[in-house]
């Protein structure tokens, strides 16, 4: 059994520091460093949950190439169970080249497989041993979508808890079965951004309005302001933890990694929201979104030194 089963994309992401924010054309500009590491929403997800202690179960689709070999490593490397992987016949894993610019970046992503995972990718045995289920990336999961309203539906009647994370639609068009999975679903983690996008409203407290009687529980990740928990009618704003980063890539899905841990361990809204806090501050102190939790000494200190055990008896294990 898994305490969750991620279905989404694995990529890994190549990221230079330190390049100028106007970049001519036809010059060659100088990064000042560069650091390759696993990348996708999923994975990242997938990977820090897995390093805090959750057991997950994660398929995807990825090519027959050693790009996606490195991140199915690092998969394997964090613990995480990989189940049903789909390799491509002809398309190479994708790949995302982040140009960071101070506390902005430049993204640019060739997808390649990770949006050919589909619902027939995922056998029963691997459905039926799954606690929750959670789908990060909605809208780069094109070949995913169709299926999801029907999948949702039958783990739903089995038990299975729900949840999602859209992260951005590239097209910007906000629609698809995302409205028909909204009623199915247990938890929402937009940012402020996707959630104006989705409500199609002006503030995140409209938004919030709009979607709290179709969603029990939604947490807006504010950056370094936090998260704002939607509960029912309960409203409440969670303080975000201060550091000073070295980059914010993966922060909202190390919130979500932080977040899922606690509740699939059943804490409450309140305390999942501050743990998510802690993972998504974490994950700021190192490059990417996954390379804090690949460092047990620096994560059991960090978490520790912010409260951890006062939000779940015992800090994460690990070797150093
Ligand atoms: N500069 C920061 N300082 C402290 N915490 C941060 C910072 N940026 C992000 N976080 C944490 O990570 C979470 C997710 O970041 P956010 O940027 O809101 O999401 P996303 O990465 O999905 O856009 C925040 O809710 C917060 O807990
Ligand atoms: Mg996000």
């Amino acid at each position: 059994m898994f305490d969750i089963g991620i279905a989404g994309e694995i990529n890994l992401d190549l990221i230079l520091y330190g390049l100028p924010a106007a970049m001519p054309m036809e010059r060659e500009l100088l990064a000042a460093d560069f650091v390759t590491t696993l990348g996708g929403s999923s994975s990242i997800l997938a990977h820090n949950l897995s390093m805090l202690g959750t057991s997950v179960g994660f398929t995807c689709a990825v090519g027959r190439d050693e790009l996606g070999a490195m991140a199915l490593a690092r998969l394997r490397a964090s613990g995480v169970q990989l189940v049903d992987v789909h390799y491509h016949a002809s398309l190479s894993t994708g790949v995302t080249v982040l140009l960071t610019h101070g506390s902005e970046r430049r993204i640019l992503t060739y997808p390649g497989t990770m949006s050919e995972l589909t619902v027939e990718n995922l056998s029963l045995e691997f459905l039926s041993s799954l606690r929750h289920f959670h789908v990060s990336s909605f809208f780069l999961q094109k070949a995913l979508q169709p299926g999801l309203p029907r999948l949702f539906r039958e783990l739903k009647q089995r038990g299975c808890t729900l949840s999602m994370d859209t992260n951005d639609d590239p097209d910007d068009r906000w629609a698809g079965v995302l409205d028909e999975l909204l009623d199915l679903i247990d938890l929402l983690l937009p940012n402020e951004a996707e959630l104006l996008c989705m409500t199609r409203e002006p503030t995140v407290e409209r938004g919030l309005d709009a979607l709290a009687h179709r969603v029990p529980l939604i947490v807006v990740k504010r950056g370094a302001r936090g998260a704002t928990i939607q509960q029912g009618a309960r409203r409440e704003d969670v303080p975000g933890v201060r550091v000073v980063p070295v980059d914010t890539i993966g922060a909202g899905d190390s919130f979500d990694a932080g977040f899922l841990h606690a509740w699939l361990q059943g804490a409450s809204a309140l305390d999942a929201t501050r743990l998510g806090n802690l993972a998504g501050a974490l994950s700021t102190q190192r490059p990417g979104g996954t390379e804090a939790f690949r460092e047990p000494a620096l994560m059991r200190q960090f978490l520790r030194d912010h409260g951890w055990n006062d939000i779940l008896p015992g800090a994460p294990s690990g070797t150093s």
